[in-house]
C-alpha cells in the first residue's frame, strides 16, 4: 500500500473528473472573455459564440454527472490536523464550488433560449430555444454569467492556493488524495 491509504483518496472517477473539468472550465474562461474582443454582429462571432456556447453545454453535461457522482460517493474523511473551523472553510469553498459550476453553465443556456439566437451546437444542429425572444430575461441570466465567472474565477484561485499550502506548506496528503498518480481508489 502506498503512503496515501485507499481509504484516504478520492475515487478514480472523482479525480479524473475534477482534473478534466478544471483544463475544460479554465479553457472556457478563457475563450469567454476573448469573446469580448471580437465585434457584435459579425459572422465571425456568431460562429464562436455558438462554439462557446456547445463547448459549455458538454462541460455542463460532465459537471452534472461529476455532481451525481459525488453525491453517491462519500469523499475521503479530512486529516484530523486539520482543526475544524479549517475543515468547515473547505466545506464551504467546495460547496461554492460546486454551485458556480452549476450556475454557470445553465444561466449561459438558459440566456440562450431567452435569445432569438438559440444554440447551433457545434454550428452543426440547430437547438431552436424554447423561451421567448425577451431581452429583459436574457439581460438577466447573461448578467449572472458574467457576475458568476467572475465570483468562480475567484474561488477557484484561492482554490489552488488553498491547495498548493496543503502541498508545499502543511505537506500533507491532501493534494495527492486528488492527485492521479498515486494509488486511487477504483
Ligand atoms: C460551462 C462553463 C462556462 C464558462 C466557464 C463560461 C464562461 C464565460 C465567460 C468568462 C464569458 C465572458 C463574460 C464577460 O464578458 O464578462 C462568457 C460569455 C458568454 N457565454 Fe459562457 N461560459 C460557460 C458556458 C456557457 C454556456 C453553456 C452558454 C450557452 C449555452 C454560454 C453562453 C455565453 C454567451 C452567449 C456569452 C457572451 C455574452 C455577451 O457577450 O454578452 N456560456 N462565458
Ligand atoms: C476550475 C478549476 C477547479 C475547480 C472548479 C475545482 C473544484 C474542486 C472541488 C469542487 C473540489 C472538492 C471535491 C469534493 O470533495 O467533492 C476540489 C478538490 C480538490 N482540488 Fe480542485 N478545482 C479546480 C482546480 C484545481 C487545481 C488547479 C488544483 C491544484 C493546484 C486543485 C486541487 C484540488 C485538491 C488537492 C482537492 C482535494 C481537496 C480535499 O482533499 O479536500 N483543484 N476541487
Amino acid at each position: 500500500m502506498s503512503t496515501t491509504s485507499e481509504e484516504q483518496k478520492y475515487t478514480r472517477v472523482a479525480i479524473w473528473l475534477h482534473w478534466l473539468i478544471a483544463l475544460l472550465l479554465l479553457s472556457q474562461f478563457a475563450f469567454g472573455w476573448l469573446l469580448e474582443d471580437i465585434p457584435r454582429n459579425t459572422p465571425a462571432r456568431g460562429n464562436l459564440v455558438n462554439l462557446h456556447k456547445s463547448a459549455g453545454i458538454v462541460i455542463g453535461v460532465l459537471i452534472l454527472l461529476r455532481i451525481v457522482w459525488r453525491l453517491t460517493h462519500r469523499p475521503p474523511a479530512l486529516p484530523t490536523s486539520m482543526t475544524r473551523w479549517q475543515q468547515r472553510l473547505a466545506g464551504i469553498s467546495h460547496a461554492l464550488l460546486y454551485v458556480c459550476m452549476l450556475l454557470m453553465p445553465l444561466s449561459g443556456y438558459l440566456a440562450s433560449n431567452f435569445s432569438k439566437h438559440g444554440i447551433k451546437f457545434f454550428n452543426a444542429v440547430k437547438l431552436a430555444p424554447w423561451g421567448s425572444d425577451d431581452k429583459q430575461l436574457y439581460a438577466l441570466f447573461n448578467q449572472t454569467h458574467k457576475v458568476t465567472a467572475l465570483l468562480l474565477a475567484a474561488f477557484v484561485l484561492l482554490h489552488i492556493l488553498a491547495a498548493l499550502k496543503h502541498l508545499f506548506v502543511e505537506r500533507d496528503q491532501i493534494f495527492s488524495r486528488m492527485w492521479p498518480r498515486a494509488a486511487a481508489r477504483p
